[in-house]
């Protein structure tokens, strides 16, 4: 699979995060405050919540239910109780369309 439209640039405000389903695969897309935009698994790796439920502060969004923060370009967290990194995926911007590949990831996962 290739990288398939997943939200348009104008649905995601600096800040921000947003729910998308790409190839089958629940996504978190999150905007930090620069405006660029990456993709992450949306799931949290300490448990079953929506990472996209929760604020993008700087270069990280943080889950709402204990608290620890992922690293938006290494799916890191950086904080407890989470242990584990949750998978990043590529994404392009094509004018107004951000395109996300989740037939591969960027760190490994
Ligand atoms: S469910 Fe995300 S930190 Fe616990």
């Amino acid at each position: 699979m290739s990288a398939e439209v997943a939200a348009q640039v104008s649905d995601l405000k600096p800040g921000s995060a947003l729910r998308v389903v790409v190839g089958g695969v629940a996504v978190a897309l999150a905007r930090n405050s620069d405006g660029e935009i990456h993709a992450l698994a949306d799931r949290c790796s300490h448990d079953d919540v929506s990472l996209s439920e929760g604020d993008v502060v700087r270069n990280r969004i943080e889950c709402w239910g204990h608290g620890s923060e992922f690293d938006l370009e290494t799916g890191q967290p950086q904080q407890l109780p989470a242990t584990e990194p949750v998978a990043v995926y590529p994404v392009q911007v094509d004018g107004d369309s951000i395109l996300v590949d989740t037939s591969r990831t960027l760190n490994g996962l």
